[in-house]
């Protein structure tokens, strides 16, 4: 029986933020959200997660995750007392209880795994993981013996200068037999330089404690300062990149790039410098994106070229070419072989196959048919002060450079709009419709002697 507790009430002083630490984001994810997803993967019997600091605001925030109990711990004088509150709720509880930290998130899956099989092989009374560190600065110091049978973890901020110098450090995540734990709970004290109750203390005071040292030190990285957050999602960009480089994804300068956890790629994608992907993306295969790119929330499909763009919550087909410099903002959708140019912003509108919308142009709250070409500079004029209007253009329509298309509006099938010209008025198919005011010339207007 395994039942996880996860410590997210303290308020996160060092990080000198507004929000509670547990909440500060990693990639595109709060920190107590990658530990709650990494705890499901173990399946466990259940899940507490204790919550103290601004406790309302992590409970919104994990709202939508199911199967979590939440604990109240108040007030939050301690990672010993945030686990004594469990004490009335598991007093039946005999299995084995996993704490882990919420500020530690790039903690592995097989790791807890591992650590949790050496406790139960061992039958200890609490089996914990450890890092050697070359900077074991703010580490709990943890001190054991050859056979990895702990004596005590001695919290830095407690350590005398040779206690200091013991560069093996305490990763926060703990497997304890529970029926030992709960003997001693009750007793901590909180004779240390913080004066809270420690969790790190009941090391001591069991008979059978043990540690499993990582392999990869990064793993275990806590996060208590912005400094610690800037080092853990470099490292996390690092794992997403080598993942994604694994699968057929080609980064031509990779530290210039991020990458969101939720963001799939094709095979044959290339990635050019200084190009960042957001939430939910998925990208399909041969697409060239980037330079200077940002992508959100967005599908794209195979063999698209997007260049020095933005694009969020829009979604593009098949070799189609965006950019340089065109924003697609949500709802979009962009259907195959269409092609979007420089400085064309797109937003809540459906483009028809192989449409060109080549320059300069502002598309809003529309609808084009297939093989449409958009003069440079066309508006739709959507916004009448009150409303958002509707326009629609039928297949195989033109409109000339300088357009402005007042919406609501509805241009039929092969319809030519001439350059410059403003339309109110609805245009049957097959028309050609002007809107502008005459030429008129003046002879010899300059010379006037
Ligand atoms: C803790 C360990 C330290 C270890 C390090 C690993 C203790 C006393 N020290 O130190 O040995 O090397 O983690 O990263 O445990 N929390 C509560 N209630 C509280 C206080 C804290 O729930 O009253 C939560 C925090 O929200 C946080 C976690 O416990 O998620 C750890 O607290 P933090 O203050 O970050 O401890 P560290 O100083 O990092
Ligand atoms: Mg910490």
């Amino acid at each position: 029986m395994l039942a996880v507790a996860i410590l997210a009430a303290g308020k996160g002083t060092r990080m000198k933020s507004c929000l509670p630490k547990v909440l500060q984001t990693l990639g595109s994810k709060t920190l107590i959200e990658r530990v709650l997803e990494t705890s499901k993967e173990l399946k466990p019997d259940q899940i507490f997660v204790i919550v103290g600091h601004q406790g309302d605001l992590v409970k919104t925030k994990l709202s939508h995750m199911s199967g979590i109990k939440f604990v109240e711990q108040s007030p939050q004088i301690g990672t010993g007392h945030a686990i004594q509150q469990l004490l009335p709720i598991l007093s039946e509880y005999k299995g084995d209880l996993l704490v882990l930290n919420a500020d530690v998130p790039l903690l592995r899956i097989k790791t807890i795994e591992k650590l949790v099989a050496n406790h139960r092989t061992h039958k200890a009374d609490v089996t914990f993981l450890t890092a050697r560190l070359k900077k074991p600065e703010g580490y709990g110091r943890v001190f054991a013996n050859k056979e990895n049978q702990v004596q005590t973890i001695t919290e830095d901020r407690d350590c005398n200068e040779k206690e200091k110098e013991n560069n093996l450090t305490n990763a926060g995540v703990y497997c304890f037999k529970w029926k030992s734990l709960k003997q001693i709970l009750p007793k901590l004290s909180n004779k240390n330089e913080q004066k809270e109750l420690y969790i790190t203390d009941t090391i001591k005071m069991l008979t059978s404690a043990r540690h499993v040292e990582v392999s990869e030190s990064e793993e275990v990285s806590g996060i208590n300062n912005r400094e610690q957050l800037a080092l853990c999602e470099s490292i996390l960009q690092e794992r997403l990149r080598s993942y994604w480089m694994k699968k057929g994804v080609t980064f031509i300068d990779k530290n210039s790039c991020t990458i969101s956890d939720s963001c799939v790629f094709g095979t044959d994608v290339e990635i050019e410098p200084q190009t960042h992907f957001r939430g939910k993306c998925k990208i399909g295969n041969d697409c060239k994106i980037g330079p200077g790119t940002l992508i959100k929330d967005s599908v794209i499909g195979n063999n698209v070229k997007v260049t020095f763009s933005v694009i969020e919550s829009a979604e593009v087909g098949n070799s189609v070419e965006i950019g340089p410099f065109a924003h697609l903002r949500p709802e979009a959708f962009i259907a195959d072989k269409c092609r979007i140019g420089n400085f064309v912003e797109i937003k809540k509108s459906l483009i028809g196959e192989e449409t060109k919308i080549n320059h300069l142009s502002y598309i809003g709250d529309s609808k084009l048919g297939k093989k449409v070409n958009i003069g440079a500079g066309t508006i739709t004029a959507n916004f009448d002060g009150k409303n958002k209007n509707q326009t629609i253009i039928g297949n195989d329509s033109k409109t000339g450079a300088n357009s402005v298309l007042i919406a609501p509006i509805e241009l039929g099938a092969g319809v030519t709009v001439g350059a410059g010209s403003t339309l109110t008025k609805n245009v049957p198919d097959y028309s050609l419709a002007i809107g502008r005011t005459k030429q008129f010339i003046k002879p010899n207007w300059t010379k006037r002697d």
